[in-house]
């Protein structure tokens, strides 16, 4: 399996920003990880030119539905047409911002994989989920519904992505960590057998930095990260990806 360092420029990002992406490029001309940058749409094509072979480029969402009259949203065939290679979906501001629900973010996993993407499927608890113990639970009915049959390390990437540690600097300790990852393999294995499920890569997600993702990399189960904030300077998602080369198998 290689591992994959993700970063989620959210709505972030416009034509100068590409800068970044040609200092990425330059310091990882050949990496021993994947690189994924998901730009707003309006850069999709331009970044994934200027990201060469090397990084690879995705959207943050695309509609269920393969073309039709849905002002304002964008196909999953509209994403490979600008250059895409993976979707995020079910984001949790997403699913909070847009009421998107595990059925919804299933239908919009069809219509990538329908197209040829890979979608990396978010999950995550809130804080108040955790408070009350719930935190497996709600991950596991997140994962369940939403991802479709047929699901294979080609195809899916599970995020992590505790609500609560999301843009506030707050990570969960290695051994929580490891307690939801470990469950997300185990779950994917019961559905989908040993070798289907071993090879498909779980990123964790909430506030990666360069000074914690070493940390993050060496827990089990954790095959690389899905970065927000930190994703938009290129030396600090070029240090991410060094340490996610250099974590322990
Ligand atoms: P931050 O890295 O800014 O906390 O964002 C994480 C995230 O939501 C990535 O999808």
């Amino acid at each position: 399996m290689r591992k994959l360092a993700a970063g989620n420029w959210k709505m972030n990002g416009t034509g100068a920003d590409l800068a970044e992406v040609a200092a990425l490029r330059a310091a990882h001309p050949s990496p021993a990880v994947d690189i994924l940058i998901c730009p707003p749409a309006t850069l999709l094509s331009r970044l994934s030119q200027a990201a060469g072979p090397a990084i690879a480029s995705g959207g943050q969402d695309c509609h269920a539905a393969a073309s039709g009259a849905h002002t304002g949203d964008i196909s999953a065939a509209m994403l490979i047409d600008a250059g895409a290679s993976y979707v995020i979906l079910g984001h949790s501001e997403r699913r909070a911002d847009h009421r998107e629900t595990d059925a919804v973010v299933a239908a919009k996993c069809q219509a990538a994989w329908a197209a040829g993407l890979t979608a990396v499927v978010c999950v995550g608890e809130t804080e108040a989920q955790r408070d009350a113990g719930q935190t497996l639970g709600a991950i596991g009915a997140q994962l369940a519904g939403s991802i479709p049959e047929g699901a294979g390390p080609d195809t899916l990437v599970v995020a992590y992505e505790p609500v609560w540690a999301i843009g506030t600097g707050r990570v969960p300790s290695p051994e929580q960590i490891a307690e939801v990852h470990d469950f997300l393999r185990a779950e994917l294995t019961a559905r989908l057998g040993p070798r289907t499920a071993s090879g498909i890569r779980l990123l964790y997600g909430g506030s990666v930095k360069p000074d914690n993702a070493a940390g993050i990399f060496a827990v089990s189960n954790v095959d690389g990260a899905l970065v927000g904030g930190a994703s938009l300077k290129a030396a600090d998602f070029s240090a991410i990806v060094t340490a996610l080369e250099d974590a322990p198998v």
